[in-house]
């Protein structure tokens, strides 16, 4: 085996100590897919070393949330990585990250409290917070992100240039399946009826696409629109259709690229998001 793997703080602090050249960094939280690859792929070649970090991050999760369900595939992981030519994988444990009395916090505030945050609201200051541990313990040069998590992406964006981090950050397009539904860890929590259920997301994106290619200007048009078609779906419930300026997240009236039209709905008990920005 190729890759290295490393399972503490202080074995990851002792490795970067050894690394010359440029460091790619891609945090995840295993339960890797096609998407993450994507991420991984670039960063090899931007990079002379890529550390994927693979680590739950529990204060992530809020009260009742499925941090205990959370797929964890850790050789399924490994495997991939090294197939895809990552140079370590780092997988700590929580009590590693967060040992005994730890408490200290990064919080962005605005852009965390709508959509995402509105519905999650301790969620992005876990995000941050172990992100920014994660750029200290590999003081990479590029970090990778997924615009799947488009709120993600704007909030480490804010983060990093409000705290005049040395890190370039890379986002990389949505992966979807060949039906359309953007691929996500959760989506191995969906039934087979579940998953065709699911393709009312990507169907209304492309929607939304659509109507804006033929000169659909209205936010609360277009929103509404996008509601009117996921309600045709029985196992769909609505948390939020948002239409925000990309990438301070304002909400809009007017579209003018480049805007992000996201969403978040309930398919059965699973919670999924999908969006585009429309440029
Ligand atoms: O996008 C994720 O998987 C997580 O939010 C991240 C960025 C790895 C932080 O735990």
């Amino acid at each position: 085996m190729n890759i290295k793997i490393i399972r503490s703080v202080k074995e990851l602090v002792e490795y970067r100590d050894t690394l010359k050249g440029k460091v790619g960094l891609v945090p995840t939280m295993g339960a890797l897919h096609l998407g993450h690859m994507s991420l991984v792929d670039q960063a090899v070649k931007d990079n002379d070393y890529v550390i994927v970090s693979t680590f739950v991050n529990p204060t992530q999760f809020g009260a009742g949330e499925d941090f205990d369900s959370y797929p964890r595939t850790e050789k399924e992981d490994v495997a991939l990585l090294e197939e895809h030519h990552a140079t370590a994988v780092f997988i700590p444990k929580a009590s590693d990250m967060y040992p005994e009395g730890y408490n200290s916090w990064v919080e962005v505030f605005d852009v965390t409290q709508k959509l995402e945050g509105a519905c999650r609201p301790t969620h992005f200051k876990g995000v941050t917070t172990v992100v920014n541990k994660l750029f200290n313990l590999t003081r990479a040069d590029n970090a990778y992100f997924g615009q799947k998590d488009a709120q993600q992406v704007a909030v480490i964006k804010k983060m990093v240039r409000d705290l005049n981090i040395h890190v370039n950050i890379v986002v990389m397009p949505i992966v979807r399946e060949d039906s359309g539904l953007a691929r996500s860890s959760r989506n191995t929590y969906l039934s087979a009826d579940e998953k065709k259920a699911a393709l009312i997301l990507s169907k209304t994106i492309k929607l939304a696409e659509s109507e804006w290619a033929k000169g659909e200007k209205d936010a609360d048009v277009l929103k509404a629109k996008m509601i009117k078609n996921l309600e045709t779906e029985p196992l769909a419930s609505v948390d939020y259709v948002a239409i925000n300026h990309w990438d301070d997240l304002e909400e809009i009236k007017t579209i003018e690229a480049p805007t992000l039209v996201s969403m978040a709905v309930r398919i059965g008990a699973t919670r999924l998001i999908d969006n585009t920005i429309l440029k």
